[in-house]
């Protein structure tokens, strides 16, 4: 229910505008306040005395409103919701938003949306040619990438006669969105620290020793864990993957960096999980100098690097932070797990054979084990955000447990 939630909607210039009146009168019946803003073009499909009449408000159609008629202005507007809601949102309002353009009073309200804090949905509806155009994909990226969140739209019948993608949602899946947004939040008031990526160990100015991690479940995990709610610190290596909106990102090169900046961090936080493919030995010797090669065989020194996991799950009392840690093997994971589970004082081991089929480095999704002190839990083969859901379940039920 949205009981006592005000829900601000802003209504751009298409023929699905029609189902913003329905999602209205949806939003209200589950007990939400609704005020609607609207731009020149939708206005041209619905008036906007349909929505005032609905929502017993003013809607804002203008960016300056000459005197003090208008109850709220377009940056309360924006400001003063639990929810702002784009629907339908056209190509052209969504370039607007991806560019930070505030030229009629929908996109200013996109521009002083507070993102991050208040959610920001955004579902687009269009014909199918302009959705697959490549522009509007970069723009749909964009804003996503910037923490809005994008309802993708419906594939079938269009009102242009085309086929395709492009038609905006029921106004119940809109609501139902709304309802999700609203949802609370396990992680609320949690710190998680995450480690992710390879470290590199250089050799000498051009030359370094790492590995082939890409970083890509642990920034899901990042990713899962601000979507619950938690604040969440990301301490990764030379990745090229972006940074989920929400993290706050530490980058690092090196083992002992990431272990400096695990060790500042590590005894406020409320769980942590370390997934980064931390290299286990440096060189001992950094060269200031390009090494030249030689004929014969070279023999390089290695000494181990400290062993993040290991140190924190011996420094933490009791089972505070929860504690995570990774194992990728080449066969035999659960045995490895378990060792390591004892071995490092951790609650989970997420261990998975790197060299089975879709599992391991750069691929998209994993076949992991949740090793606890209970048993092994196979799960199957997914992608690396729904393992990094599962892993911030695990967390949630731990901590509120408080075992
Ligand atoms: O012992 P092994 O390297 O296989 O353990 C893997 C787990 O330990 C991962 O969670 C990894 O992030 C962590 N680790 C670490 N510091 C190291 C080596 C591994 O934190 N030097």
């Amino acid at each position: 229910m949205l009981t006592g939630r005000k829900i601000h909607l802003c209504v751009c210039g298409g023929i699905a505008a029609y189902k913003a009146v329905e999602t209205v009168r949806l939003l209200q019946k589950a007990g939400a306040q609704v005020q609607v803003a609207m731009t020149a073009n939708a206005q041209a499909f619905v008036g906007p005395m349909t929505f005032q009449a609905l929502t017993h408000a003013p809607v804002l159609t203008r960016t300056l409103d000459p005197g003090e008629e208008m109850a709220i202005g377009h940056i309360a507007f924006a400001q003063s919701c639990d929810v702002l809601l784009f629907a339908p949102c056209t190509a052209n309002m969504l370039g607007k938003i991806a560019h930070g353009l505030g030229d009629d009073v929908v996109s200013t309200i996109a521009l002083a949306a507070p993102v991050g804090r208040t959610p920001v949905l955004i579902a687009p509806a269009m014909n199918t040619a302009m959705w697959e155009n490549p522009a509007t994909q970069a723009n749909l990226a964009l804003v996503s990438a910037r923490g809005y969140r994008v309802l993708l739209p419906d594939a079938g019948a269009l009102a242009c006669g085309a086929v395709g993608p492009g038609r905006l949602p029921e106004p119940e899946a809109l609501v139902a969105a709304v309802m999700e947004a609203l949802a609370p939040r396990p992680l609320t008031g949690r710190r998680v620290l995450i480690t992710a990526g390879p470290t590199r160990e250089p050799i000498d100015p051009a030359r370094f020793l790492s590995n082939a991690s890409t970083g890509k479940a642990g920034f899901a995990i990042a990713a899962a864990a601000v979507r619950a709610g938690a604040a969440v610190t990301l301490v990764h290596g030379p990745v090229t993957v972006p940074v989920p909106p929400g993290v706050e990102a530490v980058a690092v090169t090196t083992a002992r960096e990431m272990h400096r900046e695990v060790m500042a961090r590590w005894a406020v936080a409320d769980a942590i999980v370390m997934s980064a493919a931390v290299a286990d030995y440096r060189p001992a010797e950094v060269f200031d100098h390009k090494v030249k090669k030689l004929d014969g065989p070279m023999t390089l020194t290695l000494v181990r690097n400290p062993d993040i996991l290991a140190e924190v799950g011996a420094a933490r009392t009791g089972a505070h932070p929860v504690l995570v840690g990774f194992a990728a093997e080449t066969g035999h994971p659960v045995e490895y797990a378990r060792d390591k589970l004892v071995r490092k004082r951790c609650d989970l081991i997420v261990a998975n054979d790197v060299s089975a089929p879709g599992a391991g480095f750069g691929t998209d999704t994993n076949l992991v084990y949740l090793v606890t002190a209970e048993g092994a839990e196979p799960l199957p083969l997914q992608s690396k955000e729904a393992i990094g859901q599962r892993i911030v379940d695990f967390l949630a039920v731990r901590l509120a447990d408080g075992r």
